[in-house]
């Protein structure tokens, strides 16, 4: 089924191949030298309530890129600390003239609850919200792996750590299915993979990170989400790095040509060795790249179906 033209990115579960596709389509334009569109008359919020590096500063420049103006919501110092609710506080935010939010938030489904309460016109692009998912970032992840790779049937793609609590694990596996890849592999201590199966068929659950690496062609390694495990880690960093961290000698268990993906911020030598990180098969800094691109893309998309 296709999809109907989408008001908000709230998750990945709303794009089928067609829209992932397009999209992916339209940020490589502007890697080619596409002429930009110029969206002069667009205000877009930064509002994010939780840290962030790649994501904010990428949204900043990917508007000034499409010429929209940027604000960003400073929450510390809003009236947010008088009680202000905040679906009244994005209505106001509207009424000023934002015609798109980026959200960024630790609670679970906060974008979705504000896309529902918020009468006003403006777009809302969920930039990651607790556990559940991080619909950009995985865009631009898959527009990493095209670039590398052109069947996405025949595709073997591991996603390595903290799977249960990764946002970006959660969003990529919509994505990836989405477009057909038959196999994909979850791996981690088994405390970190879900409990429930995803895709009987085409997604599995390994705990043993040196069988999960044989012959796949992708590795998406995750950051260990510290701030959301509800207990302590049964691991010490040095021996979750031997077992799921990906060094040169794990690397040799993928592909010859396999690629090595992170969304960061990374740990090295916890998540990562540096050798792998800064080694040809990194695409570590591409995906960065990337996200500038696929930002642009996106909010042209939600522009569009503004104007
Ligand atoms: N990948 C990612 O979301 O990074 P930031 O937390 O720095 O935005």
């Amino acid at each position: 089924m296709h999809t109907p033209p989408l008001k908000h990115l709230l998750s990945c579960r709303d794009l089928d191949a067609d829209l992932i596709l397009q999209l992916i389509q339209t940020a490589n334009q502007y890697l080619s030298h596409h002429p930009h569109p110029a969206w002069h008359q667009k205000t877009i919020c930064l509002f994010f309530v939780e840290d962030s590096t790649r994501t904010r500063c990428s949204f900043e420049i990917a508007a000034q890129k499409i010429q929209a103006n940027v604000i960003h919501f400073d929450w510390q110092r809003s009236s947010l600390n008088k009680n202000e609710t905040y679906l009244d506080t994005f209505a106001n935010l509207a009424e000023m003239g934002v015609n798109l939010f980026v959200i960024r938030h630790k609670e679970e489904l906060f974008s979705q609850k504000i896309a529902a309460g918020l009468t006003a016109n403006a777009a809302i692009i969920n930039a990651g919200d607790g556990c559940h998912e991080h619909p950009t970032q995985a865009l631009l992840d898959v527009m990493t792996i095209q670039q590398n790779f052109s069947d996405w049937e025949k595709l073997k793609v591991a996603i390595v750590g903290d799977i249960i609590h990764s946002r970006v694990a959660h969003s990529l596996c919509h994505l990836l299915l989405s477009l057909e890849v038959a196999d994909i592999r979850l791996i981690g201590p088994k405390e970190w993979l879900p409990e429930t199966q995803i895709h009987p068929k085409h997604v599995q659950c390994l705990t043993d990170c040196r069988q999960g690496l044989k012959e796949v062609d992708v590795i998406v390694t995750l950051r260990i989400q510290k701030e959301r495990l509800e207990k302590e880690m049964q691991m010490c960093d040095q021996d979750y790095f031997s077992q799921y961290g990906i060094d040169t000698h794990k690397l040799k268990l993928a592909h010859q040509n396999a690629i090595v993906m992170h969304p960061g911020p990374m740990n090295r030598g916890i998540e990562i060795a540096s050798e792998v990180a800064d080694g040809k098969q990194s695409r570590i800094l591409t995906q960065v790249r990337n996200g500038v691109l696929m930002r642009m893309a996106i909010m042209d998309y939600l522009f569009r179906r503004q104007s």
